[in-house]
């Protein structure tokens, strides 16, 4: 992923530079560096660690420089491999991957070039040395040409003072438009003031960025006119009003994002569209993976319309078959995860009307999309998704409903409507679970139990434990632990089963009594009272009663605060869990 910026103006760039990629950190946060070009000389500070480790580098002096936040592809996480990389006349921050490294590694070694760092991006470098021949574009297309994979990569070239190049494959690039001064940056945040006009890079597009203003070029180096993106100033990265992490407050906000779901107009501008509808295939990563799961389920149980969900990376590379009258749905709270975006091109390559399901208005899966429904959850600042994936769910089960009314099918309108309330209460009995850490402290590794919607829930709540606790978790189908998974539980595992669906609670409590026998602490979630003081129960949290194909919106309100209470039990940063960032744009 990473995060790229780049300023000139007549501000010390270094601040600027340094403003920016704390708004970027969302897309990686394990070593971050700042290059200024001052008196044809690069300065240059990079450090381990997050952003804020740059705070030495906002003195630098020089009004033209280029920055990055990384999550490291290749090469360790250390200074060494922190972007920017200099060789000879430039300096370069990258963000993606450079599929081809070795091979041009190999032949710039064979050239008797050093390297100093582990990493793919540092070939940029030497590449543009090798291609430059005093024409700055020039050069940079024609590295472009021999990079295999994807990039938007910011160049500062000594020879050519106060310019910053610019060239966009597959990762997002944008370029704002000041009184004065320009700035380059991965996403709108980072670079959004007023009065400064964004325009978006598409696939395979250069930029120059120069005293005179920003100019625009096609891969044949034609120059390219652009209109200015709208956007939304309120995207700024908000603040934690007094809780102690974003995801926290994210969590707190769940009942009243819940409630905005009931104004998707942009359903109704859909549904005349969903008559043909004859099946669906949903495409998602992570969290917004799990969404899809639970959609599948209302959207067979309410519309009877055959639904697959297929994680985006295995659904790109799988040949998939697209009948005729097929929805795909995307759904990606970024809208940027490169994944998503490429299995819902190739999606509508091959016929499928493209929804997009997502938290940004303007984002690549968008533009891609033939319609598209927001979750309003707000912007999301946590990397563990809390308030997105419940906003996921209320549009996800609006959107089967509407599926089912189109498709001529009797619904019970209106059960949706009570669930904001419904969360409101269950965010306060799942306040519960902070008395059940310590059980989590001392375990090798928990499970999360579920048959039905519940094991989606259970999928969810297991994700949420292992990302931010780093604690080794399993989601299982309630019936499928027999098969090899109940080899791992002994009397330090604790298990948490969801159960919300009276018809299947004996069939799934019968997994309960399996672990219990073997000496496991059981949890339980549940919506049916008659389980919550069961002797096999080390603690129960009782939710208010619901429909139970749409209890995984309340269910996993107990699980994200569980996870969270875990996560800081455990000394962790939840709002920034290692290894991983909010936004993945590399595959
Ligand atoms: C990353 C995030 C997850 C998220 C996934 C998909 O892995 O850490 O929280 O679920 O990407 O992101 P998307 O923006 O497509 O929903």
């Amino acid at each position: 992923m990473c995060g790229i910026v780049g300023y000139l103006g007549n501000r010390n760039a270094a601040p600027v530079l340094f403003e920016g990629l704390k708004k970027l950190e969302y897309r990686g946060y394990d070593s971050a560096g700042i290059a200024v070009m001052e008196r044809g000389a690069f300065s240059v500070v990079r450090r381990a660690g997050r952003v804020s480790e740059l705070g030495g580098a906002v003195s630098l002096g020089g009004k033209c420089g280029i920055g990055h936040t990384r999550w490291a592809t290749h090469g360790a996480p250390v200074e060494r491999n922190a972007h920017p990389h200099c060789y000879k006349r430039f300096a370069v921050v990258h963000n993606g991957i450079i599929e081809n490294e070795h091979l041009l590694r190999e032949e710039c070694r064979a050239r008797g070039e050093a390297f100093s760092s582990d990493t793919d991006s540092e070939v940029i470098a030497h590449l543009l040395e090798q291609d430059y021949e005093g024409d700055l574009l020039g050069a940079l297309r024609k590295t472009a040409s021999r990079l295999v994979g994807s990039y938007a990569v910011a160049v500062l070239c000594l020879d050519e003072p106060d310019v910053i190049a610019l060239a966009r494959r597959a990762s997002p690039l944008v370029v704002g438009v000041g009184e004065g001064e320009l700035f380059a940056a991965s996403d709108v945040p980072a670079i959004a003031a007023a009065g400064v006009r964004v325009y978006a890079l598409e696939e395979g597009e250069f930029a120059l960025l120069r005293r005179e203003g920003a100019s625009f070029y096609a891969a044949d180096g034609s120059p390219v006119r652009k209109e200015p993106v709208a956007y939304d100033l309120e995207d700024d990265v908000p603040e934690k009003k007094g809780y102690r992490h974003f995801m926290e407050k994210e969590m707190a906000e769940i009942p009243l994002v819940l409630s905005r779901s009931a104004s998707v107009g942009e359903l109704a501008a859909l549904a005349p569209s969903l008559c043909g509808v004859e099946r669906v295939q949903i495409v998602a990563c992570g969290t917004a993976y799990h969404s899809g799961l639970c959609a599948k389920r209302a959207f067979e149980a309410l519309a009877r319309v055959p639904t697959e969900v297929t994680v985006a990376s295995e659904y790109r590379y799988g040949d998939p078959i697209v009948p005729p009258h097929t929805l795909a749905i995307a759904v990606s709270q970024s809208g940027e995860t490169a994944d998503t975006l490429a299995a819902a091109e190739l999606a509508r390559g091959r016929g499928a009307l493209l929804l997009a399901v997502t938290n940004v208005r303007y984002s690549s899966l968008t533009a891609l999309a033939d319609f598209s429904l927001f979750t309003q959850a707000g912007r999301e600042i946590a990397v563990a998704a809390t308030k997105s994936f419940n906003a996921q769910l209320m549009l996800l089960y609006r959107l089967a409903e509407a599926l089912a009314e189109a498709k001529g099918k009797k619904i019970h309108a209106g059960a949706l409507d009570f669930i904001p309330r419904l969360a409101e209460e269950a965010a306060r009995a799942g306040g519960k679970v902070r008395g059940w850490v310590p059980h989590f402290l001392g375990a090798r590794a928990a499970f999360f139990l579920g048959r039905g919607a519940d094991y989606c829930a259970a999928l969810e709540g297991s994700l949420k434990l292992k990302e931010i606790s780093y604690l080794p978790s399993e989601g299982y189908a309630a019936g499928e632990l027999k098969h090899g998974t109940l080899a791992l539980v002994d009397r330090t595992t604790p298990v948490v089963a969801v159960l919300t669906d009276r018809a299947l609670a004996e069939k799934t409590f019968n997994a309960v009594h399996e672990t219990y026998a073997r000496g496991a602490k059981v949890f339980l979630v549940t919506t049916l009272p008659e389980y919550a003081e069961r002797d096999e129960v080390v603690s129960s949290v009782l939710l208010p009663e619901c429909d139970p194909l749409f209890s995984p919106v309340l269910s996993v309100l107990p699980l994200q605060a569980l996870a969270y209470y875990v996560s800081i039990a455990r000394g962790n940063d939840p709002d920034k869990p290692r290894n991983l960032a909010k936004s993945v744009t590399v595959e």
